[in-house]
């Protein structure tokens, strides 16, 4: 592969409409060549840091550099980035050719290079025979396959991509999400895309930057959100750990858990992935460790697993709790049922926020 390009450094990085901050003095660096995706809520200022990246907005203060080269207010033409639009945002009258060499053209570069650039595009997103047609006449998937090989035209060293799955239905989803990541490797480019998702998050990324509230918070590999995640909104967010206080948990058996956002007095703030926790039905068993009553409050299949909801006294906390299919064919969870739920403490992990 040729050398990795696509380096991005943001420093103190803002943008306030009015007096609301969309985004609010943020850092981070990107490797060039990665897959970056840019990950959090609704709201909580994705867009905005794609498009200041790109040069479709202005920050208010704070800069973004590209391969050591300040951007400055340099207009989204002459940055070496792309963007591909949430909508994709293709001319209609225009042709499939035509709506993919339309940058070169208007940069004014020769027909027989623009023809011969966008036949390359075309083939590498398998569009070649629908060079003719018109984007009405192209499926959604094919339409955004156009995009990408619009955006990819004047060969940037960033791809700035929006939300690019989510108009897609789940099986074409996985499909595309497949096609980008092999092709971001094969240009050895950095694709910086924007999603709520985090499954999408997971499969995809080198690189996850977790926003909240226009801040970040928390940049790492998939493998850190997932099993280490820093705070109570990044364990939550990423799905996979549950968030509560308690107290009783070093002292012995009896624990009590309460709401993680501390509306109750009671004990530190914990997360501990879903796997830690185990219910059973009646009494407490004896030296299960750290145990409080629970009833099932929600039972939902998982292809591998049943995935239980268990409340918990006093604090009214629903944990989520994993049971395998063997456990579940021989001991059935039943909705309302009492029981008792055993947490293995050394998998608690204490936050500070
Ligand atoms: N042009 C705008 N004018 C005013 N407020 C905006 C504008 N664009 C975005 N915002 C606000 O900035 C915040 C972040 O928006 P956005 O970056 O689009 O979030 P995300 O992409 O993460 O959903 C939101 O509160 C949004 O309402
Ligand atoms: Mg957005």
């Amino acid at each position: 592969m040729s050398e990795l390009k696509g380096h991005i450094s943001a420093k103190s990085l803002t943008k306030a409409f009015g007096s609301a901050l969309a985004v609010d003095d943020v850092d981070f660096t990107i490797p060039a060549g990665s897959y970056c995706c840019l990950l959090g809520p609704s709201g909580c200022g994705k867009t905005t840091s794609l498009r200041m990246i790109s040069g479709h907005d202005t920050q208010t203060s704070g800069s973004i550099a590209i391969d050591d080269r300040d951007l400055g207010t340099i207009p989204p033409a002459q940055r070496p980035t792309a963007m591909m639009f949430q909508n994709y945002a293709l001319f209609p009258h225009m042709t499939v050719e035509d709506n993919i060499a339309f940058s070169l053209r208007v940069k004014g570069s020769d027909k027989a290079v623009r023809r011969q650039r966008a036949g390359h595009l075309l083939e590498m997103v398998e569009l070649t025979d629908f060079a003719q047609r018109k984007p009405n006449e192209l499926s959604g998937g094919q339409q955004q396959r156009v995009a990408l090989a619009r955006a990819l035209m004047m060969n940037p060293s960033v791809l700035a991509l929006d939300e690019p799955l989510s108009a897609l239905d789940p099986f074409l989803r996985l499909k595309v999400r497949a096609e980008l990541k092999a092709l971001q490797r094969r240009l050895g480019i950095t694709f910086l895309h924007v999603t709520h998702s985090q499954s999408e998050a997971l499969a995809l990324a080198d690189q996850i930057i977790l926003m909240n509230s226009g801040k970040l918070e928390q940049v790492g590999t998939a493998e850190d959100l997932y099993h280490r995640p820093e705070t109570a909104f990044a364990a939550q967010f990423m799905g996979v750990q549950n968030v509560f206080r308690a107290d009783g948990v070093q002292s012995g058996a009896e624990m009590r858990i309460f709401r993680p956002d501390g509306g109750q007095a009671g004990g530190a703030l914990y997360r501990a992935p879903i796997d830690a926790f185990s219910f059973t039905a009646g009494e407490t068993p004896a030296n299960a460790g750290p145990a409080t009553p629970a009833k099932v409050s929600a039972i939902e299949y998982a292809g591998d697993h049943l995935s239980l909801t268990v409340d918990t006294q006093p604090g009214d906390v629903g944990l989520k709790v994993q049971v395998p299919l063997e456990a579940a064919a021989m001991n059935p969870p039943v909705f309302d049922q009492v029981g008792t739920l055993t947490i293995k403490p050394e998998s608690l992990v204490e936050l500070t926020r």
